[in-house]
């Protein structure tokens, strides 16, 4: 039995502290919701989800996604590695006779029947290897669609610790043309992407540094020392705005 954080395993952290913010997620997670209106409207226009069988989410949150996809759906099985967070889905959308839940690492989740259709928005950047786990979904279902943040996010936060000689905390993402590649190789797979901006207005680097406090997503970079940042304050005291890059996947099996 772990006795403190430091004992605990990543996967284990990183739901512990997501279920320990699960409660006010909805009202802080503001990149979240813009970008699962956008992922909806990708899936959509792309051939949007199978009607009748097995479509699998992986990362729900307190179902900010699955509220736009379930109903369209006959059978959704939404899955999230903090059960916290699940009970705040199920608290959303238990109402939906199609919907059930799972709590399930997607990094190492195995379905007793294959999902016709998995999603996930803004899930895969807490797995140990993003990319491995991104490519592991794709062969376990025809149709994978996902929205991920990519590195390069931030140019804001970082110009500004750039400029006191440090690096922010921020958690490493994936490279996208890594994450293009290794998606676009995957044999008999084809991947469509696309990438968009998302910028969120923050009234301070208070503000910015806490929506991440706020949602749960705020496990620093390893080896993350942190340091009094009194420049990077007076920088955004009038207001920061934050630009998120976010690539938006669908891999399908091809026929
Ligand atoms: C930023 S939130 C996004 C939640 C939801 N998809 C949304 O759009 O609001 C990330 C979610 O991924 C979950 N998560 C993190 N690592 C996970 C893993 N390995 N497997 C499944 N879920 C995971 C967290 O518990 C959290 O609910």
């Amino acid at each position: 039995m772990p006795r403190n954080d430091a004992e605990l395993s990543r996967s284990a952290l990183v739901a512990k502290r997501f279920g320990a913010r699960a409660a006010q997620y909805d009202e802080h997670a503001l990149l979240q919701r813009e970008s699962a209106g956008r992922l909806a409207a990708f899936i959509a226009a792309n051939g949007g989800l199978p009607a009748q069988d097995l479509v699998a989410e992986i990362g729900c949150g307190t179902g900010l996604l699955t509220a736009q996809l379930a109903p369209l759906c006959q059978r959704y099985l939404a899955t999230d590695i903090a059960p916290e967070m699940l009970e705040r889905c199920r608290a959303r959308l238990g109402h939906l006779p199609q919907l059930s839940f799972a709590v399930r690492d997607g990094e190492q989740a195995a379905f007793a029947e294959a999902p016709a259709a998995m999603v996930s928005n803004l899930a895969a950047q807490w797995f140990q290897d993003p990319v491995a786990g991104l490519c592991r979904l794709a062969g376990l279902t025809p149709r994978l669609a996902f929205a991920v943040p990519l590195s390069g996010s931030f140019p804001e936060w970082r110009q500004a610790f750039a400029a006191m000689g440090r690096e922010p905390g921020l958690l490493p993402l994936p490279e996208e043309s890594t994450l293009r590649q290794a998606l676009c190789a995957l044999p008999g797979r084809n991947a469509y992407f696309e990438t968009a901006t998302h910028v969120i207005r923050y009234a301070d680097a208070r503000a910015f540094a806490d929506s991440f406090r706020n949602i749960g997503a705020d496990q620093p970079r390893p080896g993350y020392r942190p340091g009094p940042i009194r420049p990077v304050l007076k920088r955004f005291a009038a207001g920061m705005d934050a630009t998120a890059l976010v690539l938006y996947g669908l891999v399908t099996e091809v026929i």
